[in-house]
């Protein structure tokens, strides 16, 4: 797809009650967005002097294109900010946690519970030899433990790599292989759906040719237990029985990595995204306070997993950060049916809920009566993110959800970017279809190849012109990817999407310009899809590519030719497509396999996926002087 595209905005605008303006902790944007233009480092200095640190930094920021340092020579431990600071005032006995499990469950952590257990369980960790900077593996369910993992992790200075549950043996392997990952902290089994996913057993196949991995602690949660390995598996619990209930925070340098985090890169590999404690902590305790607008009496909830970056931001550290109760729930949105989300939202009160446009659109599907049979009334802000919310969804969840009383903030940003970049400020107008503006703090533009600013109605790409604290620092073992970050359009950071900006100056975010497909909010690339289709016996080459669907946004259709021997049968449809789910997981699975004789090709060989995109959807192939034949 060219950049070269014009797109017809539709101007509608919805003005919210000028009673949540003035009530929001950004009050005024274009104020706000003129003082951070003013003075960036006083800016992002003054926000940052709300949190507690050990050591004041040096500089607020200091800019080596493409390298920045955030709060330099500053020291701090996340976990303070986000456990101990709330202990120690009146959040002491406030929920911090309110965890629902599928079958109805309940579990809830003050913030003194919670930060017990995070302190016994590092020490469970340190009692494993887990040192500073050692790289664990979190491959867990949505449980509060998971969670307890995450921040223990981060108490005592262990780089945390989560990885969905979701994900299958070879996708976790190639996690755990590059990030060298010491310790694995798994569960027995995952539930969703009713059924049980065997987690434990993923890991036992994903370690076999992972030297770096010592041992395995494992939750368990199903009676009989499973049994452990013995000198190799520690049983969740066991580890926390002995260990202390305090933990001293490790003393972290602002630039040190707090966690990697993985995510599909256009080669088959993924990218390991590093994020440090400093700028990471600043930028998602400032978003999650000012995008969410979320007061001392919310009940937030975000239902993204752990191991997605929305998790990590705004289900765990932003959220604690701030001093909310976050509720997280091991629940899938039409699971035992389409009404299980506006059921915790009625029984737990919940005031500000972020979900993904897919959840959004798959409701709109089951109709209007599912969250009509529930009170949703606490509802106070509504959210989303993961992919565009195009005008239909953004209207129903307008209308449907939020009664036409609640602001929708339909955030834009990466895992990349660490925290939210571009969205509507609540108060401000809202327009379907466009997430909005920068972010104070943010400087976003739409502009060409060369980084030209096109203009309004012309599609360009979505790049960052300055550096923001919660950006990444680089990809984990390979720091050539990140400068291409910033150097596919000269001195800025490219996104990788492709925008357009209306007069107004507000952003329509269109799509990945990449070959990355956004299925269901998750991003797969079309690389890893390919690999593992070419890595069963019958597969001679494949192409993979994103066909739009009403609710997923996009689903995987799969080209293959099929090596001599083999011919196309519905069998083998359907053993490609379990080989798929095997080793990536079922969030990758091809809805379509087509068998083919040949590939579009460039003369170099590469795939050309847009002339079978074109051709899938009847289109216009666009330029098609590199195709080979
Ligand atoms: O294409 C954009 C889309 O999701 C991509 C980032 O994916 P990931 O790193 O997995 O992080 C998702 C959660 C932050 C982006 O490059 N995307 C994310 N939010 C939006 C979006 N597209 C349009 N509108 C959004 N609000």
């Amino acid at each position: 797809m060219s950049e070269k595209f014009d797109v017809k905005l539709d101007e509608k605008h919805y003005i919210p009650d000028p009673r949540i303006k003035a009530e929001a902790w950004t009050r005024d944007y274009e104020t706000t967005y003129g003082e951070f233009l003013n003075d960036p480092e006083k800016f992002w200095g003054d926000i940052a002097g709300e949190l507690e640190w050990i050591r004041p930094w040096d500089r607020v920021r200091e800019w080596s294109y493409p390298y920045a340092r955030w709060f330099t020579n500053a020291q701090l431990n996340i976990t303070s900010n986000c456990l101990d600071r709330h202990v120690l005032n009146h959040r002491r006995t406030k929920a911090a946690l309110i965890w629902r499990g599928e079958d109805g469950e309940e579990r809830i952590f003050t913030y003194r519970q919670l930060a017990r257990e995070v302190n016994r369980f590092a020490n469970g960790l340190k009692s494993l030899g887990v040192q500073k900077g050692d790289r664990v593996c979190i491959y867990m369910p949505l449980v509060p433990e998971q969670i307890v993992a995450m921040l223990a992790c981060a108490r005592i200075g262990a780089v945390h790599s989560v990885v969905f549950g979701g994900f299958g043996v070879s996708a976790l392997n190639a996690r755990i292989h590059d990030a060298e990952a010491k310790i694995v902290i798994t569960a027995d089994i995952g539930v969703r759906r009713g059924k049980t996913i065997p987690l434990k057993g993923i890991v036992e196949d994903a370690i076999i040719n992972a030297p770096s991995v010592e041992r395995v602690v494992v939750l368990r949660r199903e009676e009989p237990q499973v049994e452990l390995l013995p000198e190799m598996e520690v049983d969740y619990h066991e580890l926390m029985e002995g260990a202390d209930r305090t933990c001293s925070p490790e003393v972290m340098d602002a630039e040190d990595p707090l966690f990697i985090l993985y995510t599909s890169g256009s080669t088959g590999a993924p990218k390991g995204i590093v994020h440090t404690c400093g700028g990471y902590m600043v930028g998602t305790y400032y978003t999650t306070r000012h995008v969410f607008d979320i007061k001392e009496n919310d009940i937030y909830w975000c239902t993204a997993d752990p191991g997605w970056i929305t998790g990590h931001s705004y289900g765990v550290y932003g959220p604690l950060a701030v001093g909310a109760t976050i509720v997280a729930a091991e629940v899938t949105p039409d699971y035992p049916d389409p009404g299980s989300y506006w059921k915790i939202i009625d029984d737990l009160g919940v005031t500000i809920f972020y979900t993904a446009p897919t959840a959004i659109r798959m409701f709109m599907k089951h109709g209007e009566t599912w969250p009509q049979q529930y009170d949703l009334s606490s509802l106070r802000i509504l959210g989303s993110v993961g992919e565009p919310l195009n005008p239909e969804a953004f209207e129903w969840y307008y209308h449907v959800i939020g009664c036409g009383r609640c602001p929708i903030v339909d955030t834009w940003w990466q895992t990349e970017t660490g925290m939210q970049m571009i969205t509507t400020m609540v108060g401000e107008p809202m327009k379907p279809g466009f997430a909005g503006k920068s972010i104070p703090g943010v400087i976003a533009d739409v502009v060409d190849r060369n980084g030209n600013p096109v203009p309004p109605g012309t599609g360009g790409f979505l790049v960052i012109k300055e550096p923001w604290p919660a950006m990444l620092r680089t990809v984990y073992k390979n720091d050539e990817r990140y400068r291409k970050y910033w150097s596919t359009i000269p001195g800025y950071y490219a996104a990788g999407d492709l925008a357009v900006k209306g007069e107004d100056g507000y952003i329509m975010v269109i799509g990945r310009a990449d070959d990355l497909i956004i299925v269901a909010g998750h991003n797969i690339g079309t690389a890893e899809v390919e690999s593992a289709l070419v890595s069963h016996q019958a597969v001679a080459e494949a192409a993979v590519i994103g066909k739009p669907d009403p609710v997923k946004g996009n689903t995987i259709k799969a080209f293959v030719i099929l090596r001599t021997g083999f011919s196309p049968s519905e069998k083998l449809t359907s053993e490609l497509t379990y080989h798929v789910r095997k080793t990536l997981g079922p969030i990758a699975m091809p809805s379509e396999i087509e068998f083919v004789e040949r590939l579009p090709k460039t003369r170099s060989g590469k795939i050309m996926r847009r002339v079978l995109k074109a051709q899938e959807m009847g289109m216009d192939p666009g330029d098609i002087s590199t195709l080979e034949e």
